[in-house]
C-alpha cells in the first residue's frame, strides 16, 4: 500500500501513519506543513526507513500540493490511500455568532473543504492508477446534521457537514474508477485540538480508521463511520 497521509506533523495523522507503518504499508508519504519540525515524524524515520517520506505539503497552497503529487508521480506514480486529515479549529470565541468573521469562516472552509477536495481532484490520476484507491475524508460528529446539541462552532461544524456532502459526491463521481471514499469521526481524541481531556488516544482513532483503509470495500463507499468501526448517524 502507498499512503499520503496530510496533516501527519502530530495528533491523529502522526497516529495513522504510525499505524500504516505498524501494518506494513510499502510506502506512507507523511505530509506536514512543515517537515523541520516535525520531530515525531524525524523520530519515526529511524525505524521506518525508505518506507517512510516525510514531504512538505501546506494543504491550503496550489504550489504546494502541486510538488507533493510530483513527488509521488516521479516515485511510482501510484496512490493506494488517501487520508485528507489536515484541519484547523480556531478557539470557540471566534466561533460564537457574534464573533463570527468573514475570514474567520473563509480560512476554515479553504482548509478544511477546499483544500482536500481540490486535492483529491488533482490526485486523480495517481488515484486511478491504483487497482483498489481509498480516500478518507477525516470528519467529525460536529458535521452530522442528526448531532447538532449545541450552538456555536459555525465555521468548524459547517466545514466538517461540508466534507460529508463531499464525501457522498466524490464516491457517486468515482465510483466508475474504483475509488472508495469514506468519511470518519475519529471519536473525541486526546490531541492539540481535542485536549486532555478526551477519553480516545490517537492510536485507538487510527486504528479504526486504518481498519477502514485497509478492509474498505466499494460497496461501503459514500459512508459515514465512526473509530468504533460502525456507521455514523448523518
Ligand atoms: N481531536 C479530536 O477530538 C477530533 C474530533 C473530530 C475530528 N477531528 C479531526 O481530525 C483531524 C486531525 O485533528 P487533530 O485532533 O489531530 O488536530 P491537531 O492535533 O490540531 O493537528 C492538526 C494537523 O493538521 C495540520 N494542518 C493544519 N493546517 C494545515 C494546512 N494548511 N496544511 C497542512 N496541514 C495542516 C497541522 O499541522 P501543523 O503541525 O503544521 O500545524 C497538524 O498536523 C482534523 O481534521 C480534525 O478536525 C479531531
Amino acid at each position: 500500500m502507498r499512503a499520503l497521509v496530510t496533516g501527519a506533523s502530530r495528533g491523529i495523522g502522526l497516529a495513522i501513519t504510525q499505524n500504516l507503518l505498524q501494518g506494513g504499508a510499502e510506502r506512507v508519504y507523511a505530509s506536514c506543513r512543515t517537515p523541520a519540525a516535525a520531530l515525531h515524524l524525524q523520530e519515526l524515520q529511524g525505524e521506518a526507513g525508505e518506507r517512510l517520506r516525510i514531504i512538505p505539503l501546506d494543504v491550503t497552497q496550489a504550489e504546494s500540493r502541486r510538488a507533493a503529487l510530483d513527488t509521488l508521480e516521479r516515485e511510482g506514480g501510484f496512490l493506494d490511500v488517501l487520508v485528507n486529515n489536515a484541519g484547523i479549529n480556531p478557539h470557540p470565541d471566534e466561533q460564537e455568532l457574534a464573533a463570527i468573521t468573514e475570514e474567520t469562516m473563509t480560512a476554515v472552509l479553504h482548509c478544511n473543504v477546499t483544500a482536500p477536495l481540490l486535492l483529491v481532484k488533482e490526485a486523480l490520476p495517481l488515484l486511478r492508477a491504483s487497482e483498489h484507491a481509498r480516500v478518507l475524508n477525516v470528519s467529525s460528529n460536529w458535521g452530522a446534521l442528526s448531532y447538532v446539541v449545541f450552538g456555536g462552532w459555525y465555521p468548524y461544524c459547517l466545514s466538517k457537514a461540508a466534507l460529508n456532502m463531499m464525501t457522498k459526491k466524490l464516491a457517486a463521481d468515482l465510483r466508475g474508477d474504483g475509488i472508495t471514499v469514506f468519511c470518519a469521526h475519529p471519536g473525541w481524541v486526546s490531541t492539540d485540538m481535542g485536549g486532555s481531556d478526551a477519553p480516545v488516544t490517537p492510536a485507538e482513532a487510527a486504528e479504526g480508521l486504518c481498519w477502514l483503509l485497509r478492509t474498505g470495500t466499494l460497496d461501503m463507499s459514500g459512508q459515514f463511520y465512526d473509530w468504533k468501526r460502525a456507521p455514523h448517524p448523518w
